[in-house]
């Protein structure tokens, strides 16, 4: 028999987060424990899929460090392992470079708490693990209005790479995804503001963010889980320290 495959994945209530736990949920042979803290609708979703893996859920702010250490002083206890890694939980705050609070946010939870998440994963990863962080084509480019956002991400692509040598030698790989324009809740807030300041209605603004896109559509959060799930997969095993774009090729065009 195949031993139990242990996953944890952060901001799995909504989003690239919840595909990618949709996307492991059909298989018996894992475990998931999931994190977010919007606990209601993560618990909403699990309790209406029919799922052949086994589901835990968890309420906590990954930018919480104690919070976070309490989860995982029980996970040790009773899971033992975390085979897979999945750090998903983000947030898009804009700030203007005065906004201090704004930037104190973003930077706590997308680079603090992906760091805190992970460092608390790794007594418990066996060889062979993996780490996968969502990371942001922003983690490569500027944005205007976004510089907690981009400069978490480009932290979090650096991060990547440096922990990809430090668990080398354990044979744990360690990856980031950088999506651009995933159909998600966060994307559909940031179009919602957009056409808003635009005076446009928030279709208006969706058609004409897609006529920018080479391939006229959203990525859907299934694309990126797919993604996900190559990068945690025994084939994946040379695969480290990689920064993988899903942006449907905006990146190249002029
Ligand atoms: N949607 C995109 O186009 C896109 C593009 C680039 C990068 N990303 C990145 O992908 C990741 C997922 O984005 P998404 O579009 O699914 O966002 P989303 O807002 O739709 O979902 C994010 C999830 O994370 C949870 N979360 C946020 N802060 C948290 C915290 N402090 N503690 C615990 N849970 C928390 C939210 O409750 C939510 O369930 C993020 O890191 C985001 O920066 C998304």
């Amino acid at each position: 028999m195949t031993q139990m495959r242990t996953i944890l994945i952060t901001g799995a209530a909504k989003g690239i987060g919840r595909a990618v736990a949709e996307s492991f949920a059909g298989e018996a042979g894992n475990r998931l424990v999931l994190v977010d803290f919007d606990h209601a609708e993560l618990q909403r979703w699990v309790a209406e899929a029919a799922m052949p893996a086994a589901v835990e859920t968890h309420a906590v702010d990954i930018a919480d460090l104690a919070g976070l250490q309490a989860l995982f002083t029980g996970l040790a206890s009773r899971l033992g392992q975390i085979d897979v890694l999945v750090n998903s939980a983000g947030i898009c705050n804009e700030n203007e470079p005065g906004d201090l609070d704004n930037w104190h946010r973003v930077i706590a939870v997308n680079l603090h708490g992906t760091f805190y998440v992970t460092s608390l994963c790794l007594p418990l990863m066996p060889r062979q693990g993996r780490i996968i962080n969502m990371a942001s084509i922003l983690g490569r480019a500027g944005k205007v209005r976004n510089t907690a956002y981009c400069a978490s991400k480009h932290g979090i692509v650096g991060m990547t790479k440096a922990l990809a040598l430090d668990l080398a030698p354990r044979q744990i790989t360690v990856n980031a995804i950088l999506p651009a324009w995933v159909d998600t809740p966060m994307l559909q807030q940031e179009l919602a503001a957009q056409a808003g300041i635009a005076g446009l209605s928030t279709e208006q603004s969706q058609r004409n963010a897609k006529k920018r896109l080479p391939l006229r559509r959203f990525i859907e959060g299934a694309e990126v889980a797919a993604m996900v799930r190559y990068l945690a997969s025994p084939e994946a095993g040379g695969v480290t320290a990689q920064s993988l774009i899903i942006d449907g090729g905006v990146g190249l065009g002029m």
